[in-house]
């Protein structure tokens, strides 16, 4: 099996290299313990190179991040870039382009860390989201006419190929499968309104169901959902949607396994290049400051690592963390952690080298 790995890395923007660098001696830990090595390329996209240089992407990014056996990104998004250029023009285009077909998102809550929820503890808040990532509302399907004017008309359509769902509904069930806790998964739509979209969703849903015989199928409507993340949200195990959706939903998500601070996220090919990031954006009000949360970041390596097939060194790093939560930090936000940002990275390291 390999076990040498070439890892692109994007620390990006704001607190993004802050929490990357934390993330890399977690990730260097891991792998003089059990014995791997990883090689790191830094690239410098994002907000600064781009009020610099003009450029966005340049021509070559996407195909030299096809060399590497995963990325590993920070945050974009810059306070001086007009929304919506970096995060289509850098995080969305790496998405597609790398044809990222899924994005996973656990929602774990870890040893003491504070939930918003009354009566919730990590016992009821394990579950993983598989979103859709290449198209749904994001495919960037529509146009506007007479923009401007009193009549203009904007429409922005919700592409679903049966190709592009059925791999991602694929995935999730091979998921569920693998994951092997509640062996239930649950699709999120919207069947009573969108029913051209999601009649789609549904029916691949449960025609590839028929294959899973020891999973449970079930359906919630996105409305739905949101209601149960906060009143039952032990009824998940593995949630399926598609991307606007997913987008949506893992944000409450995060908020109930205790906010951006933890919350990592997979944009997974299963055929192709895979990219790893903590799922909050750049916090460019913290930057600089070594006050900044690392720990989604370096659960996001931890997934890296799994996704790389070094699943034991995945496992410490999240073991790591629980260790940190349950027993240092006094809380997840910036400022408030009780340790500094270089302080929080240097308390998992050293687990992840002794536990
Ligand atoms: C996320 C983010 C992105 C998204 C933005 C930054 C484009 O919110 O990763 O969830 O909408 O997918
Ligand atoms: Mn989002």
């Amino acid at each position: 099996m390999k076990r040498s790995f070439e890892i692109a890395v994007i620390p990006g923007d704001g607190t993004g290299p802050e929490v990357i660098a934390e993330g890399i001696k977690v990730l260097n830990a891991a792998s003089s313990r059990f014995g791997f090595s990883l090689n790191f390329n830094n690239f410098d996209f994002g907000g600064d190179r781009y009020l610099r240089t003009g450029e966005i992407l340049p021509d070559s990014a996407i195909d030299d991040m096809r060399k590497y056996d995963a990325i590993y990104l920070g945050a974009i998004g810059h306070p001086d870039v007009k929304p919506g250029i970096l995060e289509k023009g850098i995080l969305l285009r790496l998405r597609f382009e790398l044809d990222q077909y899924v994005n996973l998102r656990p929602v774990k809550l870890y040893p003491g860390v504070e939930c918003p929820l009354k009566d919730k503890g990590p016992e009821h808040i394990d579950f993983v989201v598989v979103r859709e990532n290449t198209e749904g509302l994001y495919a960037g399907a529509g146009g506007v006419l007479k923009k401007g004017t009193p009549d203009e008309v904007a429409v922005q359509e919700s592409i679903n190929t049966r190709k592009g769902v059925e791999r991602c509904i694929r995935y999730a069930f091979e998921y569920c499968k693998k994951r092997h806790k509640m062996n239930k998964l649950t699709l999120c739509g919207k069947t009573n309104v969108l029913t051209y979209a999601f009649d789609l969703w549904e029916r691949t849903f449960y025609e590839v169901a028929k294959e899973y015989q020891e999973i449970e199928a079930n359906y919630a409507h996105v409305d739905a959902i949101t209601m149960w993340f906060v009143k039952n949200p032990e009824w998940f195990d593995v949630i399926v949607t598609d991307n606007m959706f997913g987008d949506i939903i893992t944000d409450l998500g995060a908020m109930i396994q205790g906010g951006m601070g933890i919350a990592a996220g997979g944009n997974i090919n299963p055929e192709g290049v895979s990219m790893f990031e903590p799922i909050g954006g750049s916090a460019p009000k913290y930057k600089g400051k070594n006050i900044i949360n690392p720990l989604a970041a370096i659960c996001a390596g931890g997934m890296m690592l799994e996704h790389l097939g070094e699943d034991k060194a995945g496992k410490i790093i999240e073991k790591a963390v629980m260790e940190v939560t349950g027993k240092h930090i006094k809380s997840l936000a910036a400022g408030k952690m009780g340790f500094s940002t270089t302080e929080v990275g240097d308390l998992v390291a050293n687990y992840v080298s002794k536990l």
